[in-house]
């Protein structure tokens, strides 16, 4: 098994907390890592070698300048991931796998149990709650498959967090768009309804601390956490108003109905979708 570390050496045997974390490079998954190096707990991340763009290689040299030890493979590697809980004595395992690599944690599930010495699991989820929410496609799927992941933590009695950050803090989305790329509108904004339906809406980096500060919390063992800071719950004339603000300008509203929000989202292809949390 290969895994190198800033300086070429290996954590303290004695060292607890081991963590490992899942889509390091990714969106939400590089927050959860920054979070986690800055706790001081020894942090894992598990680094597939067919990632090859240059942006993620870039994210992951930063965080292993930062401290955090790479291991090179894949969840779907059930033999291999046992190898790797046992050997580096993983008390905590972080998934941010991205929506189309969801059912990937089924073999991830399977490898947690044998080596049954995980304390915490935290699959990937960051977003709302899967258990009460009704969402259309192209959200629909992914809801679907992450509900069938929780059934399997439970089946298996893994101690788990689920994390419900709600929205994460941009512009709100209701298409294919991944959040990464989703930019406040410079023209116009295209307002759902009337615009006065609230949500709450998490930055990357508070993601990424109150996930890590969930981990050693035993009020959250077996729970779901919801993020919901009381100064973070905005509507979209809100949002809207407070970008305004920012760029000083005015920009004119188009209300979008209902019934056009959801033709534009049974449009949409599901196949496509990297998130569709915030829709
Ligand atoms: N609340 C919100 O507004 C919001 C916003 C965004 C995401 N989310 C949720 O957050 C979670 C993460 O999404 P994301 O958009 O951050 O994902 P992402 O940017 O697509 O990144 C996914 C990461 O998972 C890694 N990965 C995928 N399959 C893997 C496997 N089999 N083995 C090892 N690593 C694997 C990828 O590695 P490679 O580099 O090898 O591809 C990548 O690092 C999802 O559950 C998503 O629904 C919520």
């Amino acid at each position: 098994m290969k895994s190198t570390h800033m300086n070429g050496s290996y954590p303290n045997e004695s060292e607890t907390g081991q963590t490992l974390v899942i889509g390091s490079s990714g969106f939400i998954g590089r927050f959860i890592t920054e979070a986690c190096l800055d706790s001081g707990r020894p942090t894992y991340i598990l680094v597939r070698s067919s990632s090859n763009s240059p942006s993620k290689a870039s994210t992951i040299k930063f965080l292993q300048d930062k401290g955090a030890i790479v291991i090179y493979g894949s969840i779907t590697d059930q033999e291999f991931m046992e190898k790797v809980l046992r050997e580096y004595k993983i008390e905590v395992v972080i998934s941010a796998v991205g929506g189309e690599s969801i059912l990937d944690q089924f073999s991830l599930i399977e490898a947690i149990k044998n080596v049954n010495t995980v304390k915490r699991f935290v699959p990937s989820e960051f977003g709302h709650d899967i258990d009460r929410a009704e969402p259309v496609e192209p959200g629909l799927t992914m809801y679907e498959q992450k509900s069938k992941i929780r059934r399997q933590i439970e089946e298996c009695g893994i101690p788990y967090s689920y994390i419900c950050c709600n929205s994460i803090a941009a512009w709100p989305y209701h298409d294919n768009t991944h959040p990464a790329d989703v930019l406040p509108p410079l023209d116009r904004f295209q307002i759902y309804g009337d615009g006065t339906v609230k949500a709450y809406f998490v930055a990357g980096s508070d993601i990424g601390k109150f996930t890590v500060m969930s981990i050693d919390d035993d009020r959250t063992l077996n729970k779901t956490v919801h993020f919901q800071p009381p100064s973070n719950l905005l509507n979209m004339n809100e949002m809207a108003s407070l970008w305004e603000t920012k760029i000083g300008r005015v920009l004119p509203r188009v209300n979008i109905t209902e019934q056009d929000l959801l033709q534009r989202a049974q449009d949409a292809d599901p196949a496509e979708c990297g998130c569709c949390d915030n829709s």
